[in-house]
């Protein structure tokens, strides 16, 4: 698909246009970790091998540089994710938002900083698509991020194995789940990276999926007290918007993101971080001397 092909949505020069008036205007946010959730999550997978037992993802979405997001905060965010002894990292999308010139290269830079042992994967939202995928891709490719666009990559830890699988953005039709199933090895605990959390409705019903991780809503920037949901639900995050959920027999996390793309607001809805930590329901296996 062309990026000439993606609708792009009305009013983007007037969504730009009050990007760019609260960017100005507001004060400069300066990176902090008080001001950041750090959510840590356990999730148990089915038939996951003991050596992928306390494996610790982490999940960076919605960055929208350039609102809100400043590249010296991202920058300094960076600098603080490398110190959460973390093994691998996920990005599920939306790393811009109206405006691309004069942001590729703080992306590239503080994305090749990004460091963990089993690597860093991505996947495109649909911001990235209105960008331009191939500006986004070429980002990830210098920054030594394996795009995952509708693609597999299976770990090996001391002969356990564990597949990393991407979908692309649903919201402007680059999904192709299909394609994703016949490169998946069978028989293998799986994680898929899908940009919009209701695509859990679909990727759920293959049954070849334990645990989904998205972004795309923000946690609706406004979050109930008590209730821990949102009543600002955008398409393809009504029914998933925050927060843990179990859909069929796959688990679905939905991060509130880092960023804003319209509103510079935030109310009861901190930017985050998460921390997904697997957990085995296998016995670990000490052999006797
Ligand atoms: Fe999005």
């Amino acid at each position: 698909m062309k990026n000439d092909d993606i609708d792009k949505p009305q009013g983007m020069k007037i969504r730009q246009s009050i990007q760019d008036a609260m960017t100005t205007t507001l004060p400069d946010k300066e990176f902090s970790e008080k001001n950041i959730d750090l959510v840590e999550v356990d999730i148990e997978l089915d038939n996951l091998g003991w050596n992928f037992h306390n494996f610790r993802i982490l999940n960076l979405t919605d960055i929208h540089l350039g609102q809100w997001i400043n590249p010296e905060y991202l920058d300094d965010l960076v600098d603080y994710v490398n110190t959460l002894n973390i093994d691998m990292i996920t990005l599920t999308g939306d790393y811009f938002s109206y405006v691309i010139e004069g942001y590729e290269e703080s992306l590239k830079e503080s994305f090749k900083k990004l460091s963990a042992e089993y690597g860093k994967f991505g996947v495109l939202g649909n911001h990235d698509h209105w960008m331009g995928a191939d500006k986004i891709r070429k980002i990830f490719n210098d920054a030594d991020i394996i795009d995952l666009s509708n693609d597999v990559c299976t770990l090996e830890k001391e002969g356990d194995f564990l597949n990393i699988c991407g979908v692309d953005s649903c919201t402007v039709c680059a999904d192709d789940l299909d394609k994703v199933l016949a490169k998946m090895p069978e028989n293998i605990p799986s994680i898929l990276l899908a940009h919009e959390p209701d695509f859990a409705q679909e990727s759920s019903q293959t049954n070849r999926f334990d645990l989904q991780i998205s972004g795309h809503s923000h946690g609706g920037q406004f979050i109930i007290p008590k209730f821990e949901s949102t009543p600002f639900r955008g398409p393809n995050s009504r029914k998933y918007p925050v927060g843990l959920y179990k859909v069929r027999d796959m688990i679905q996390y939905t991060s509130k993101g880092l960023g804003t793309n319209s509103f510079r607001l935030r109310i009861n809805c901190k930017p985050e971080i998460t921390i997904i930590t697997l957990k085995s329901k296998n016995k670990q296996k000490i052999p006797i001397e």
